[in-house]
Protein backbone atom coordinates (compact mmCIF):
# COMPACT_ATOMS: atom_id res chain seq x y z
CA UNK A 1 0.00 0.00 0.00
CA UNK A 2 1.26 3.51 -0.66
CA UNK A 3 1.21 5.78 2.18
CA UNK A 4 -1.13 9.22 0.90
CA UNK A 5 -3.39 9.86 2.98
CA UNK A 6 -6.64 9.82 2.45
CA UNK A 7 -8.27 11.58 5.10
CA UNK A 8 -7.59 14.44 6.96
CA UNK A 9 -6.34 12.33 10.12
CA UNK A 10 -3.18 13.35 11.31
CA UNK A 11 -0.21 11.48 9.18
CA UNK A 12 3.18 11.66 11.84
CA UNK A 13 5.84 8.98 11.10
CA UNK A 14 5.31 7.75 14.68
CA UNK A 15 1.65 6.02 13.44
CA UNK A 16 3.55 3.71 11.03
CA UNK A 17 2.07 -0.09 12.25
CA UNK A 18 4.20 -3.43 11.45
CA UNK A 19 1.27 -5.65 11.09
CA UNK A 20 1.69 -9.33 11.38
CA UNK A 21 0.57 -11.79 9.16
CA UNK A 22 -2.28 -14.37 9.94
CA UNK A 23 -2.64 -17.37 8.77
CA UNK A 24 -6.24 -19.40 9.75
CA UNK A 25 -6.01 -23.67 8.34
CA UNK A 26 -9.06 -25.88 8.50
CA UNK A 27 -10.73 -24.11 11.34
CA UNK A 28 -13.50 -25.27 12.77
CA UNK A 29 -15.89 -24.49 14.99
CA UNK A 30 -19.12 -25.80 16.79
CA UNK A 31 -21.96 -24.77 19.16
CA UNK A 32 -22.80 -27.53 20.53
CA UNK A 33 -24.42 -29.53 18.03
CA UNK A 34 -24.14 -26.59 15.76
CA UNK A 35 -21.52 -27.15 12.67
CA UNK A 36 -20.47 -22.85 12.18
CA UNK A 37 -17.36 -23.34 10.88
CA UNK A 38 -16.48 -25.91 8.79
CA UNK A 39 -12.59 -25.77 7.69
CA UNK A 40 -11.88 -22.49 7.09
CA UNK A 41 -8.65 -21.69 5.58
CA UNK A 42 -7.40 -18.37 4.70
CA UNK A 43 -4.33 -16.57 4.57
CA UNK A 44 -3.65 -12.52 5.45
CA UNK A 45 0.10 -11.07 4.05
CA UNK A 46 1.57 -8.45 7.08
CA UNK A 47 -0.25 -4.50 6.39
CA UNK A 48 -2.88 -5.82 4.10
CA UNK A 49 -6.57 -5.76 4.33
CA UNK A 50 -9.06 -8.74 4.05
CA UNK A 51 -12.67 -7.92 3.84
CA UNK A 52 -15.15 -10.50 4.74
CA UNK A 53 -18.52 -10.16 3.43
CA UNK A 54 -21.71 -12.94 3.35
CA UNK A 55 -25.20 -13.25 4.34
CA UNK A 56 -26.24 -13.28 8.11
CA UNK A 57 -25.38 -16.36 10.33
CA UNK A 58 -22.64 -17.00 7.99
CA UNK A 59 -20.20 -17.46 10.42
CA UNK A 60 -18.34 -14.19 10.40
CA UNK A 61 -18.26 -13.02 13.29
CA UNK A 62 -17.29 -16.63 14.65
CA UNK A 63 -14.69 -16.47 12.56
CA UNK A 64 -12.66 -12.99 14.23
CA UNK A 65 -14.03 -14.63 17.47
CA UNK A 66 -11.92 -17.75 16.63
CA UNK A 67 -8.73 -15.80 15.56
CA UNK A 68 -8.52 -14.15 19.00
CA UNK A 69 -10.60 -16.77 21.10
CA UNK A 70 -13.08 -15.39 22.20
CA UNK A 71 -14.24 -18.75 20.93
CA UNK A 72 -12.09 -21.91 21.36
CA UNK A 73 -12.03 -24.25 17.89
CA UNK A 74 -12.51 -27.74 17.82
CA UNK A 75 -10.00 -27.80 15.36
CA UNK A 76 -7.11 -26.11 12.67
CA UNK A 77 -4.95 -23.51 13.92
CA UNK A 78 -4.67 -19.78 13.48
CA UNK A 79 -0.68 -18.81 12.74
CA UNK A 80 0.15 -14.78 13.61
CA UNK A 81 3.68 -13.69 12.44
CA UNK A 82 4.77 -17.45 11.70
CA UNK A 83 3.51 -19.16 15.02
CA UNK A 84 0.82 -21.18 16.39
CA UNK A 85 -1.40 -18.85 18.88
CA UNK A 86 -3.81 -21.55 20.10
CA UNK A 87 -1.57 -22.03 22.72
CA UNK A 88 -1.26 -18.72 24.06
CA UNK A 89 -3.33 -17.61 27.18
CA UNK A 90 -6.06 -15.80 25.45
CA UNK A 91 -5.65 -12.56 27.84
CA UNK A 92 -1.61 -12.43 26.12
CA UNK A 93 -3.23 -13.11 22.58
CA UNK A 94 -5.82 -10.22 22.92
CA UNK A 95 -3.07 -7.89 23.65
CA UNK A 96 -1.35 -8.47 19.85
CA UNK A 97 -4.97 -8.52 18.25
CA UNK A 98 -7.24 -5.64 18.50
CA UNK A 99 -10.96 -6.01 17.88
CA UNK A 100 -13.72 -3.61 17.55
CA UNK A 101 -17.14 -4.38 17.84
CA UNK A 102 -20.43 -2.97 16.35
CA UNK A 103 -21.72 -1.87 19.42
CA UNK A 104 -18.82 0.04 20.97
CA UNK A 105 -18.00 -1.23 24.00
CA UNK A 106 -16.28 2.04 25.65
CA UNK A 107 -16.89 2.03 29.78
CA UNK A 108 -20.08 4.35 29.94
CA UNK A 109 -18.32 6.24 33.14
CA UNK A 110 -15.39 7.14 32.06
CA UNK A 111 -14.10 9.80 29.31
CA UNK A 112 -12.60 9.30 25.95
CA UNK A 113 -9.20 9.74 27.44
CA UNK A 114 -9.70 7.17 30.53
CA UNK A 115 -11.15 4.54 27.83
CA UNK A 116 -8.43 4.82 26.12
CA UNK A 117 -5.46 4.67 28.44
CA UNK A 118 -7.27 2.00 31.18
CA UNK A 119 -5.81 -1.00 29.38
CA UNK A 120 -2.40 0.45 28.50
CA UNK A 121 -2.32 1.76 32.25
CA UNK A 122 -4.19 -1.59 34.05
CA UNK A 123 -3.63 -4.49 32.14
CA UNK A 124 0.17 -3.70 30.28
CA UNK A 125 1.09 -1.75 33.71
CA UNK A 126 2.63 1.09 32.18
CA UNK A 127 2.87 4.21 34.31
CA UNK A 128 0.15 6.33 34.79
CA UNK A 129 1.27 9.08 33.06
CA UNK A 130 2.24 7.42 29.85
CA UNK A 131 -0.77 5.64 29.90
CA UNK A 132 -2.13 9.27 29.27
CA UNK A 133 0.09 10.55 27.44
CA UNK A 134 0.12 7.50 24.72
CA UNK A 135 -4.18 7.82 24.73
CA UNK A 136 -4.08 11.64 24.16
CA UNK A 137 -2.03 10.84 21.35
CA UNK A 138 -4.00 7.67 20.36
CA UNK A 139 -7.16 10.53 20.36
CA UNK A 140 -5.35 12.94 18.23
CA UNK A 141 -4.42 9.96 15.50
CA UNK A 142 -8.19 9.65 15.34
CA UNK A 143 -9.00 13.53 15.33
CA UNK A 144 -11.12 13.61 18.76
CA UNK A 145 -8.31 15.32 20.74
CA UNK A 146 -10.84 18.00 21.24
CA UNK A 147 -13.39 15.57 22.77
CA UNK A 148 -10.69 13.69 25.75
CA UNK A 149 -12.97 14.67 28.48
CA UNK A 150 -16.23 13.71 27.13
CA UNK A 151 -18.01 10.53 28.32
CA UNK A 152 -19.18 8.15 25.58
CA UNK A 153 -22.88 9.71 26.16
CA UNK A 154 -21.95 13.35 25.15
CA UNK A 155 -20.43 11.80 21.65
CA UNK A 156 -21.79 10.67 17.87
CA UNK A 157 -21.73 6.78 17.53
CA UNK A 158 -19.27 7.78 14.95
CA UNK A 159 -17.07 9.45 17.74
CA UNK A 160 -17.84 7.02 20.19
CA UNK A 161 -16.94 4.23 17.29
CA UNK A 162 -13.55 6.07 16.69
CA UNK A 163 -12.82 6.27 20.53
CA UNK A 164 -12.96 2.56 20.39
CA UNK A 165 -10.46 2.26 17.71
CA UNK A 166 -7.93 4.56 19.20
CA UNK A 167 -8.83 2.13 22.21
CA UNK A 168 -7.64 -0.61 20.76
CA UNK A 169 -5.03 1.09 19.20
CA UNK A 170 -3.34 2.16 22.00
CA UNK A 171 -2.47 -1.97 22.91
CA UNK A 172 0.18 -1.75 19.87
CA UNK A 173 -1.66 -4.53 18.63
CA UNK A 174 -0.38 -6.28 15.09
CA UNK A 175 -3.76 -7.05 13.65
CA UNK A 176 -6.93 -5.27 14.11
CA UNK A 177 -10.28 -7.15 13.55
CA UNK A 178 -13.41 -5.11 12.75
CA UNK A 179 -16.92 -6.35 13.35
CA UNK A 180 -19.84 -4.61 10.95
CA UNK A 181 -18.25 -1.37 13.26
CA UNK A 182 -19.99 1.09 11.38
CA UNK A 183 -23.75 -1.12 11.55
CA UNK A 184 -24.29 0.74 14.06
CA UNK A 185 -24.16 4.35 13.16
CA UNK A 186 -26.12 6.91 11.46
CA UNK A 187 -25.57 7.22 7.88
CA UNK A 188 -24.06 10.30 7.64
CA UNK A 189 -21.16 9.12 10.76
CA UNK A 190 -20.38 6.11 8.42
CA UNK A 191 -18.13 8.03 6.35
CA UNK A 192 -15.37 8.99 8.98
CA UNK A 193 -15.16 5.67 10.39
CA UNK A 194 -14.53 4.13 7.01
CA UNK A 195 -11.74 6.73 6.26
CA UNK A 196 -10.01 6.15 9.77
CA UNK A 197 -9.81 2.60 8.87
CA UNK A 198 -8.72 3.34 5.42
CA UNK A 199 -6.26 4.95 7.41
CA UNK A 200 -4.74 2.60 9.45
CA UNK A 201 -4.50 0.08 6.52
CA UNK A 202 -2.62 3.00 4.90
CA UNK A 203 -0.05 2.72 7.53
CA UNK A 204 0.55 -0.69 7.49
CA UNK A 205 -1.64 -2.37 9.47
CA UNK A 206 -3.28 -5.96 9.52
CA UNK A 207 -7.05 -5.74 9.18
CA UNK A 208 -9.68 -8.05 8.97
CA UNK A 209 -12.83 -6.39 8.10
CA UNK A 210 -16.04 -8.15 7.93
CA UNK A 211 -18.19 -5.15 6.37
CA UNK A 212 -21.51 -4.53 4.55
CA UNK A 213 -19.75 -1.70 2.89
CA UNK A 214 -19.08 -2.85 -0.24
CA UNK A 215 -17.38 0.18 -1.57
CA UNK A 216 -15.46 0.21 1.14
CA UNK A 217 -14.71 -3.20 0.62
CA UNK A 218 -13.96 -2.87 -3.18
CA UNK A 219 -11.84 0.18 -2.73
CA UNK A 220 -9.56 -0.81 0.53
CA UNK A 221 -9.20 -4.19 0.78
CA UNK A 222 -6.19 -6.46 -0.98
CA UNK A 223 -8.94 -9.17 -0.37
CA UNK A 224 -11.86 -9.97 -0.49
CA UNK A 225 -13.56 -13.14 0.97
CA UNK A 226 -17.70 -14.46 0.46
CA UNK A 227 -18.70 -16.40 3.35
CA UNK A 228 -21.77 -18.61 3.25
CA UNK A 229 -23.32 -21.45 5.66
CA UNK A 230 -19.83 -21.43 7.87
CA UNK A 231 -17.53 -21.94 4.52
CA UNK A 232 -15.44 -19.43 2.27
CA UNK A 233 -16.76 -19.86 -0.91
CA UNK A 234 -15.10 -17.39 -3.25
CA UNK A 235 -11.71 -15.19 -1.86
CA UNK A 236 -10.05 -12.76 -4.60
CA UNK A 237 -9.37 -9.57 -5.25
CA UNK A 238 -12.31 -6.66 -5.21
CA UNK A 239 -12.28 -7.17 -8.76
CA UNK A 240 -12.80 -11.01 -9.17
CA UNK A 241 -15.03 -11.03 -5.96
CA UNK A 242 -17.38 -7.90 -7.74
CA UNK A 243 -17.12 -8.21 -11.11
CA UNK A 244 -16.37 -11.52 -11.77
CA UNK A 245 -18.12 -13.73 -8.81
CA UNK A 246 -17.75 -17.61 -10.14
CA UNK A 247 -20.47 -19.30 -7.86
CA UNK A 248 -23.90 -18.75 -7.92
CA UNK A 249 -24.09 -18.33 -4.23
CA UNK A 250 -21.74 -15.05 -4.41
CA UNK A 251 -23.58 -13.75 -7.91
CA UNK A 252 -26.97 -14.07 -5.44
CA UNK A 253 -25.33 -12.47 -2.72
CA UNK A 254 -24.21 -9.66 -4.57
CA UNK A 255 -27.57 -9.18 -6.42
CA UNK A 256 -29.30 -8.44 -2.93
CA UNK A 257 -26.97 -6.35 -1.77
CA UNK A 258 -25.54 -3.80 -4.80
N1 LIG B 1 -22.53 -18.11 21.10
C1 LIG B 1 -23.25 -18.84 20.24
N2 LIG B 1 -23.93 -19.93 20.60
C2 LIG B 1 -24.63 -20.67 19.70
N3 LIG B 1 -24.72 -20.39 18.39
C3 LIG B 1 -24.08 -19.31 17.95
C4 LIG B 1 -23.30 -18.46 18.84
N4 LIG B 1 -22.78 -17.45 18.10
C5 LIG B 1 -23.19 -17.66 16.83
N5 LIG B 1 -23.96 -18.77 16.74
C6 LIG B 1 -24.56 -19.29 15.51
O1 LIG B 1 -23.52 -19.44 14.57
C7 LIG B 1 -23.93 -19.10 13.28
C8 LIG B 1 -23.02 -18.04 12.71
O2 LIG B 1 -23.15 -16.86 13.45
P1 LIG B 1 -22.25 -15.58 13.23
O3 LIG B 1 -20.82 -15.98 13.23
O4 LIG B 1 -22.68 -14.58 14.22
O5 LIG B 1 -22.68 -15.15 11.76
P2 LIG B 1 -22.51 -13.76 11.01
O6 LIG B 1 -21.56 -12.93 11.80
O7 LIG B 1 -22.00 -14.12 9.66
O8 LIG B 1 -23.88 -13.14 10.95
C9 LIG B 1 -25.38 -18.66 13.41
O9 LIG B 1 -26.18 -19.74 13.06
C10 LIG B 1 -25.51 -18.32 14.87
O10 LIG B 1 -26.82 -18.51 15.30
MG1 LIG C 1 -21.80 -11.07 12.70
Amino acid sequence: MTSSPVSSFDTDEHLTFHGASVEIRDLTLAFGEIQVLRKVSLKVAPGTTTCIIGPSGSGKSTLLRGINRLHEPQSGDVIVSGRSVLKDKPDALRLRIGMVFQHFNLFPDHTALENVAMAPWKIKKLPKAKAYQLAADRLKEVGLEQRADHRPRYLSGGQQQRVAIARALAMDPEVMLFDEATSALDPELVKGVLNLMADLCQRGMTMIVVTHEMGFARKVADQVVFMDEGEIVEAGTPGEIFDNPQSARLRRFLSEVL
